[in-house]
């Protein structure tokens, strides 16, 4: 692929030659971080020590969770039994695929939304307005034989070192799925249940150091449209949560995961559990890489509020209709990147 100077594809390949964002990165000033307004020292999202899930004190973990999960939407967990190594085989190998020449790189880009592995930046080159500063990455891997032959074979040891990480995250995933359903108050498997064959995505994000970081994002405000996202970061922040009106600054802490409820689990709570806003900003001195595994429906399935979480007679008719997941994911990357998420076509007819 031929890529002269001022038509390159990746950011990565712009961030080192420019000391200013290029005008299509320059958000107007209703749009813009305002870095130096975030919270940095006071309120945090919740850390929940997932040890505790297997012993004598499993009730007490699963009330965090509802709190955590009711009230920011967010938590961070420990003891979440992904193995250190794992975790940092995968950020090394991440750091090692952006770190390649841009002749290896961009044999993965594609701007189609439908492939299943793909190289691209910003969020949707297709659809939006404004650039974001940041590449990714992104895979399907579940089940990983249906996708490792697409994944990038170059850092050799990509593919091992990803099916290994995918693998240990989603069986994390599952212990969450049903700490979540017990802390709705359904069956441990409920939630589970409603996912036909089950999806798992995982993004590598790129956000390279940026000349002026007030004026654009790595990526905007938005909410997740899949179910539940674990998110690793590396030791560079950049990651807000919105709270009550406020960006919340998330910083890393080493072996830890963040996990946030995506839309898919607005609806099948039926909005006991909110999907929540949030976004990532970029700074002048150093890159940073997160890892979201992005779990999901399988397309197929047939999504809704859970049964037990609706009572048509008293205060909690169901809010969502019921839909196929190909149907709610073909809408998100329809849109640019946007602060509402499409949920609310989903909603009940009120008639
Ligand atoms: C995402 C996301 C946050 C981050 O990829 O959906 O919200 O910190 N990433 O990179
Ligand atoms: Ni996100």
């Amino acid at each position: 692929m031929e890529a002269s100077a001022t038509s390159k594809l990746l950011v990565s390949d712009i961030a080192s030659s420019v000391d200013h964002v290029p005008s299509n990165y320059v958000r107007p000033i209703s749009d813009r971080p305002n870095l130096s307004e975030i919270e940095t020292s006071g309120d945090s999202i919740p850390m929940i020590d997932l040890q505790e899930l297997h012993g004598p004190n499993r009730a007490d973990v699963i009330y965090q969770v509802a709190h955590a999960c009711a009230s920011y939407g967010f938590f961070q967990i420990k003891n979440h039994g992904v193995p250190e190594k794992t975790i940092e085989r995968m950020m090394t190998v991440a750091r090692e695929f952006f770190r390649q020449p841009e002749s290896e790189r961009v044999k993965h880009y594609s701007a189609d939304t439908k492939k299943t592995t793909r190289l691209s930046t910003s969020f949707n080159v297709g659809s939006e307005k404004f650039s974001n500063w940041r590449d990714f990455l992104r895979l399907h891997c579940l089940p990983i034989e249906d996708f490792i032959s697409e994944w990038p074979s170059s850092p050799v040891s990509f593919r091992e070192v990803t099916a290994e990480y995918a693998t240990s995250v989603r069986a994390l995933v599952l212990v969450l799925l049903e700490a979540i359903s017990e802390s709705l108050g359904l069956a441990k498997d409920s939630v589970s249940n409603t996912l036909g064959k089950h999806g798992q995505h995982m993004a590598l994000n790129y956000y390279p150091p940026c000349p002026q970081p007030d004026l654009t994002f790595g990526l905007p405000g938005h909410k997740d449209p899949n179910l539940i996202t674990v998110l690793l970061q590396d030791e560079v922040s950049g990651l807000q949560v919105f709270k009550d009106g406020n960006w919340i600054a998330v910083h890393p802490v080493p072996n830890t995961f963040i996990v946030n409820m995506g839309d898919q689990m607005q609806v099948i709570s039926n909005d006991k559990y909110k999907s929540v806003l949030h976004r990532a900003v970029v700074n002048s001195d150093k890159e940073r890489i997160s890892i979201p595994t992005f779990y999901c429906p399988s397309l197929d399935a047939v999504v809704g509020p859970q049964q037990e979480l609706i009572n048509e007679e008293e205060e909690s008719p169901a809010v969502y209709r019921s839909f196929i997941y190909a149907e709610y994911y073909e809408k998100f990357w329809d849109r640019a990147l946007a602060t509402e998420s499409c949920i609310d076509l989903f909603k009940a007819s009120k008639t």
